[in-house]
C-alpha cells in the first residue's frame, strides 16, 4: 500500500500560498509516497493547474448529485475537475454542520459514485477519552459511516482525535496504536478483501517534529495534516518522514 501525506488546508491559504507550496513538487519529484493537498473549494481549479505529481483534493462534498442546494458543491463537479480525493466527515464538519455518521457514508458513497476516493474522517472528544468511550466511539462512528457497498472502490480512513486538531496535544505512541489497530482488525473483519490496502492516517498536531515518532507506529499509513500543510518547509519535512518510514 502506497503511504499518503494528505494537507487539509481549512478555511487558510490563498494564491500566494498556493504558488509557494508548488516548490513541493520540485522537492519531492520522486517520491515514494502521495501527496494531497486539500485547499478551499475556490483554490482547486488553480490548484490543478499548478500540480501534476502532487494531487488535488477537496475538503466536503454534498452527498446528492444536483439540486437546489446553495453555496454546495457536489462530488460530480469534483471530479470533472480532476479531483482524486474528498474529505468527508472531519470533525469540524461534524460539529459545526451537524454531519452525522449515516451523512458521513452518505458523502463517503456519492464521492465513489463519482470516481473520487473518499477519506472518511472519525475521532473522540476529550470527554469521551477520558470517559474512557475512545474504541466505543470508534467503532460507532465506523458501524455509521462505513459500508459495504464502500468496498468496491478504494477509500481512505483518517483518525483525528478531536482533542488533538489545532492544539499541539499528539497523543502517546500507545494511545495512537491502539485506536489505528483497532481501526485495523475492524476492516479484517468487516472488509476483509480490501482491510490491507486501505490507508489509515493520523491526524492532529502533526508537525515536522514529531512526524517521525507518529510514522514509527504500526498501523500508521500517513497523515493527515492541517496548520503544517501551508508551510513548504514544515509540510516538506513531514512528507520526508514518511517517506523514511
Ligand atoms: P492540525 O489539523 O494538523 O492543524 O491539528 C489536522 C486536521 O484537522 O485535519
Amino acid at each position: 500500500m502506497k503511504k499518503l501525506a494528505a494537507g487539509n488546508w481549512k478555511m487558510n491559504g490563498s494564491l500566494e500560498v498556493l504558488a509557494e507550496l508548488a516548490k513541493l513538487e520540485i522537492r519531492h519529484k520522486e517520491s515514494t509516497v502521495d501527496v494531497l493537498i486539500c485547499p478551499p473549494a475556490i483554490y482547486i481549479q488553480p490548484a490543478l493547474s499548478l500540480f501534476s505529481s502532487i494531487s488535488i483534493g477537496a475538503q466536503d462534498c454534498h452527498m446528492y448529485q444536483s439540486g437546489a442546494y446553495t453555496g454546495n458543491i457536489s462530488a460530480e463537479m469534483l471530479a470533472d475537475l480532476g479531483v482524486n480525493s474528498v474529505l468527508v466527515g472531519h470533525s469540524e464538519r461534524r460539529i459545526d454542520h451537524t454531519e452525522t455518521d449515516s451523512m458521513v457514508l452518505q458523502k463517503a458513497l456519492a464521492a465513489q459514485t463519482a470516481g473520487i476516493k473518499p477519506i472518511i474522517c472519525i475521532g473522540e472528544t476529550l470527554n469521551q477519552r477520558e470517559s474512557g468511550q475512545t474504541l466505543n466511539v470508534i467503532e460507532k462512528q465506523m458501524n455509521g459511516s462505513l459500508h459495504k457497498d464502500l468496498t468496491s472502490y478504494p477509500f481512505v480512513i483518517a483518525y483525528e482525535p478531536v482533542w488533538a486538531i489545532g492544539t499541539g496535544h499528539v497523543p502517546s505512541s500507545q494511545q495512537i496504536a491502539e485506536v489505528h489497530n483497532f481501526c485495523r482488525n475492524y476492516l479484517e473483519h468487516n472488509f476483509h478483501e480490501i482491510a490491507a490496502n486501505t490507508p489509515l492516517l493520523y491526524g492532529g498536531s502533526v508537525k515536522g517534529s514529531n512526524a517521525k515518532k507518529i510514522f514509527a507506529i504500526p498501523n500508521v499509513d500517513g497523515a493527515l495534516v492541517g496548520a503544517a500543510s501551508l508551510k513548504v518547509d514544515d509540510f516538506s519535512s513531514i512528507i520526508e518522514a514518511l517517506e523514511k518510514s
